[in-house]
C-alpha cells in the first residue's frame, strides 16, 4: 500500500466560522465559497438562523444575508463546537443580544471561564454555571472597552473578546503572551474594520456602520491535510499533492514538526488570498526521525498533536511534546486520548501532566480504539490503522464528521 496522487480539501473551519459570523455584520447577502462542510460550521449556520440570520448552502456555496440579529426564541445548539460557543457568545454579546447558548455532554464539559470573566469585565451580564455551559446573556451592550492578557493562549478566548469589543465604546485590546491563529483579524482588517495589529498586541474599536458584504473562497483546512500529509509521510514510496491548503504561519507548526522530523515537504505555487497564505504541498515519505516540541511552537500546531503521536511512533529516537497542556480541555482530554490507544497498539508512551513522550520506532498492532467521542482521535488512528499489523476497531468513526464529512472519501483516493 502507497499514498500517491493529488487533493483538495474542504475549507478551512475556523475561516468557515469566521465568515460566518462575520456576514451577520454586513449590510447584505455574502457568499462563502468552498465553506468547510463540518458539523462544527453547520452549527455556528444553524445558530445565526435562529438569531434571524438568513443563509442557505448549496453544496460547498453558502449565502448568508447580513442586517443585525434578533434574540432567539430556544436556546442556541452549539453542538460539539467550542469555536462556535466561544466566538458566538463574543458576537452576541457585543450586539446586546440576549440568549442562552448550550452545547452537547462534551461541550458542556469544557472551560467557558475564561471567556465569562473578559466579558464581565466589560460591563456584559454573561452568566455560566460554575464556568460551563449553559451560558446565559441578558442581552444588555458592555459599557467599556477592556485591555486583557487571556491566561491560556487561545484564539477562541481572543476572537470572543475582539468580535464582543466590536459592540463597546472605546477601543478594546488583546494582548497574547504566544500569538494563536489571527483569522478573526485578518477578516476584520479586509472588511475595513478600525483594527490595529503589533506582534502580540490586537486592538479593535466601535463598529461605525455595518461592512460591505464580501465574497471569500475558504482556503483547503490544513488540519484536515495534516491526517493525510502524515499517511503519505510514514508509508514506504508514497508521494502526495495537497492543493490549495491554508498557509497561514499561526497554522503551519505541523508542518515544520514534519519537515524537522526528516519527511519531504515541497511548497510550491505560495499566493495570497483575501488576507491569507496558500499553495500546495508535495509530501513525500522518507524515514523520520523523534523530535522535541513546546513552547510557542504548540500553539501553531494544537489540533494536530494527536496526529503527531502517532507518526512519533514510527520514527527512529523519541519525541517529546511539551507545555501542551491545552490539550486536556479539547474534545476530549486528547493527551490521555493518545496515550491509551498508543498503548493498546504497542507503541512505547509515557503520558505527561502537559504532553507526552514516545520512543520509536515501534510496529503497530491492530487494537480497539476508543475515540473518546473525538474527531481529531478518530482521524488519527484511522491513520494507525493504515501501517498496523492488524485491523484497528473503532467505537465511533461517524464522530470524525465533526470536521471532515468526507474523510473517508479523500483517504480512498490516495490509497493504492
Ligand atoms: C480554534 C482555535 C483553537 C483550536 C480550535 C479552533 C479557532 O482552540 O483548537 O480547533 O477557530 O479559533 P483554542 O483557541 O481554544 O486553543
Amino acid at each position: 500500500m502507497k499514498i500517491s496522487g493529488e487533493l483538495t480539501f474542504p475549507g478551512d473551519k475556523s475561516i468557515s466560522h469566521r465568515a460566518l459570523i462575520l456576514g451577520t455584520l454586513t449590510n447584505g447577502e455574502s457568499t462563502i465559497d468552498n465553506c468547510s462542510n463540518a458539523i462544527d460550521v453547520e452549527s455556528t449556520r444553524l445558530c445565526l438562523q435562529e438569531c434571524g440570520v438568513p443563509s442557505e448552502r448549496v453544496l460547498s456555496r453558502i449565502t448568508i444575508l447580513g442586517g443585525g440579529l434578533k434574540r432567539p426564541d430556544h436556546p442556541l445548539n452549539c453542538g460539539n463546537s467550542g469555536t462556535t460557543a466561544r466566538l458566538l457568545t463574543g458576537l452576541l454579546v457585543g450586539q446586546g443580544v440576549a440568549a442562552t447558548l448550550v452545547g452537547d455532554e462534551s461541550l458542556s464539559r469544557r472551560p467557558m471561564g475564561r471567556i465569562i470573566r473578559p466579558l464581565q469585565m466589560m460591563g456584559a451580564t454573561v452568566e455560566g454555571r460554575n464556568g460551563h455551559l449553559p451560558l446565559r446573556l441578558k442581552g444588555k451592550t458592555p459599557s467599556m472597552g477592556i485591555k486583557y492578557r487571556p491566561p491560556v493562549a487561545s484564539a477562541q478566548v481572543k476572537s470572543c473578546v475582539l468580535l464582543a469589543g466590536l459592540g463597546v465604546p472605546g477601543s478594546t485590546t488583546v494582548i497574547e503572551r504566544t500569538k494563536t491563529r489571527d483569522h478573526t483579524e485578518i477578516m476584520l482588517k479586509i472588511l475595513g474594520a478600525d483594527i490595529t495589529t503589533t506582534d502580540n498586541h490586537v486592538t479593535v474599536f466601535l463598529l461605525q456602520r455595518p461592512f460591505k458584504p464580501f465574497h471569500i473562497n475558504v482556503p483547503g483546512d490544513p488540519s484536515t491535510a495534516a491526517f493525510l500529509a502524515s499517511a503519505a509521510a510514514v508509508i514506504p514510496h508514497s508521494e502526495l499533492i495537497l492543493r490549495s491548503v491554508l498557509l497561514n504561519p499561526t497554522r503551519t507548526g505541523f508542518y515544520d514538526a514534519l519537515k524537522e522530523m526528516g519527511a519531504g515537504i515541497q511548497l510550491l505555487n505560495k499566493r495570497d488570498e483575501y488576507g491569507e497564505t496558500i499553495g500546495d504541498l508535495k509530501i513525500t515519505h522518507k524515514p523520520l526521525k523523534g523530535i522535541s516540541l513546546g513552547g510557542t511552537e504548540i500553539p501553531r500546531m494544537i489540533d494536530e498533536l494527536p496526529i503527531l503521536g502517532v507518526l512519533a511512533t514510527q520514527a527512529e529516537g523519541t519525541t517529546v511534546i511539551r507545555d501542551a497542556i491545552e490539550l486536556r480541555v479539547k474534545e476530549t482530554d486528547r493527551i490521555k486520548a493518545i496515550c491509551t490507544n498508543l498503548r493498546r497498539m504497542g507503541a512505547h508512551v509515557s503520558e505527561r501532566e502537559d504532553g507526552f513522550v514516545i520512543r520509536g520506532p515501534t510496529p503497530l498492532r491492530g487494537a480497539s480504539i476508543s475515540t473518546f467521542d473525538d474527531h481529531r482521535v478518530a482521524m488519527a488512528f484511522t491513520i494507525a490503522g493504515l501501517i498496523a499489523q492488524e485491523p484497528v476497531k473503532m467505537d465511533n468513526p461517524e464522530i470524525m464528521s465533526v470536521s471532515c464529512p468526507d474523510f473517508s472519501d479523500l483517504l480512498r483516493k490516495v490509497i493504492s
